[in-house]
C-alpha cells in the first residue's frame, strides 16, 4: 500500500499501549528485512533514515526503495526522518516524500531548538506531516566508554518534564523523543530507563513519546516503558551488528564464495530475526 503517516500509527499505539519500532535502514537489504518482517508479523512499521544513510545511499534511492517495497506490502509502512538537525534537510526530505520527519535541535538552546521546530512543525503540517523533535540531549556512546561512564553521560542530559511540556505547547510538535535514561550506540543492554520521568512527561505533553537508542535497553526496561508511554521504539545497533556480524560470519566460513548476494542475503536473515524479535516485545505484531 502506499505509504503513510507515522501520526495515526502512533495514536493507535498510545491507545492501545504498545509500540511500533522504527528501523534504520542504511541500504537495501536491511530495508527489504525491516518490510518483510513487519508483513510476516502483521505489524506497522516505521522505517528511518538519518541524514547518514541519506548521504550514504541518496534522497531519491531511499526513498524509491522504501517506495517500491511499501507498496508490494499490504502493512501500513511510514518512512520517516531521523535526526534531521537541519531545516533544510527536512525540507528536502519532505518535498521527496518522506511521510514523517524528526528535528533534532537537541544541541541547541532552548528557545533556538523551540524556533526551529516550529518552523519545520509549520512547514511540515501544511502538507498533513507529523513531526518528532527532541527534548533533553540522547547523547552517543563512545565505543571504549564503560556502562558506568554511559550512565553518567545519560544522566547529565535527562529531560525536564515542565520543559518537555513548554516544548511542546509553544511548537505544536506531534511527537517527542525525550531523554529518559538510554544512549545510542550501545551494544549491550545497560540502559535504565527513568520511569517516572516519562510517566510525568506523558501526562504534561499527551502526545506519544519516542524512545532513541534503545538498542541498549533490556526486554523488561522497553516493556516498563511502553507501560508509561513510550510509543515509538528506535532501533539501529542492533540491526547494524547482527548485519555486520553474519557477513564476518558467511566470509570466514565461505572464504572463497565472492557472490555478494550470499553474504548480504545471510546478514538481511540476521537482521529479521533482530526486527522480529523487537517487534514481538514491543507488541505491535498481529496488530493489521
Ligand atoms: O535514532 C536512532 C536510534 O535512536 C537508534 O539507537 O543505535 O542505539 O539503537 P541505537
Ligand atoms: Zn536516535
Amino acid at each position: 500500500m502506499p505509504l503513510v503517516t507515522s501520526k495515526e500509527m502512533l495514536k493507535d499505539a498510545q491507545k492501545n499501549q504498545y509500540a511500533v519500532g522504527a528501523f534504520n535502514a542504511n541500504n537495501m537489504e536491511i530495508v527489504q528485512a525491516i518490510i518483510e518482517t513487519a508483513e510476516e508479523e502483521r505489524a506497522p512499521v516505521i522505517v528511518q533514515a538519518s541524514q547518514g544513510a541519506i548521504k550514504y545511499a541518496g534522497l531519491d534511492m531511499i526513498v524509491g526503495m522504501v517506495k517500491v517495497l511499501a507498496e508490494r506490502a499490504s502493512i501500513p509502512v511510514v518512512l520517516h526522518l531521523d535526526h534531521g538537525t537541519d531545516y533544510g534537510q527536512n525540507i528536502k526530505c519532505l518535498r521527496a516524500g518522506f511521510t514523517s520527519l524528526m528535528f533534532d535541535g537537541s544541541a541547541l538552546p532552548f528557545q533556538e531548538n523551540v524556533t526551529l521546530t516550529k518552523k519545520v512543525v509549520e512547514m511540515a503540517h501544511t502538507v498533513g506531516i507529523p513531526v518528532e523533535a527532541e527534548i533533553g540531549q540522547i547523547g552517543k556512546m563512545d565505543s571504549s566508554d564503560e556502562p558506568g561512564v554511559a550512565r553518567e553521560k545519560i544522566k547529565e542530559f535527562l529531560a525536564d518534564p515542565e520543559e518537555a511540556n513548554k516544548f511542546v505547547r509553544l511548537t505544536s510538535v506531534d511527537s517527542l523523543a525525550a531523554a529518559v535514561g538510554t544512549i545510542h550506540g550501545c551494544r549491550e543492554p545497560i540502559a535504565q530507563l527513568d520511569i517516572p520521568r516519562i510517566e510525568k512527561i506523558r501526562d504534561l505533553t499527551g502526545v506519544p513519546l519516542v524512545l532513541h537508542g534503545a538498542s541498549g535497553a533490556s526486554d523488561e526496561e522497553v516493556k516498563k516503558g511502553i507501560a508509561a508511554g513510550i510509543c515509538k521504539i528506535n532501533i539501529d545497533t542492533r540491526i547494524r551488528m547482527a548485519f555486520t556480524r553474519a557477513i564476518q560470519d558467511y566470509l570466514t566460513k565461505n572464504p572463497d564464495d565472492i557472490d555478494p548476494r550470499k553474504a548480504l542475503g545471510a546478514a538481511k536473515e540476521a537482521a529479521k530475526t533482530v526486527i522480529r524479535d523487537r517487534i514481538r516485545v514491543l507488541g505491535s505484531h498481529n496488530r493489521v
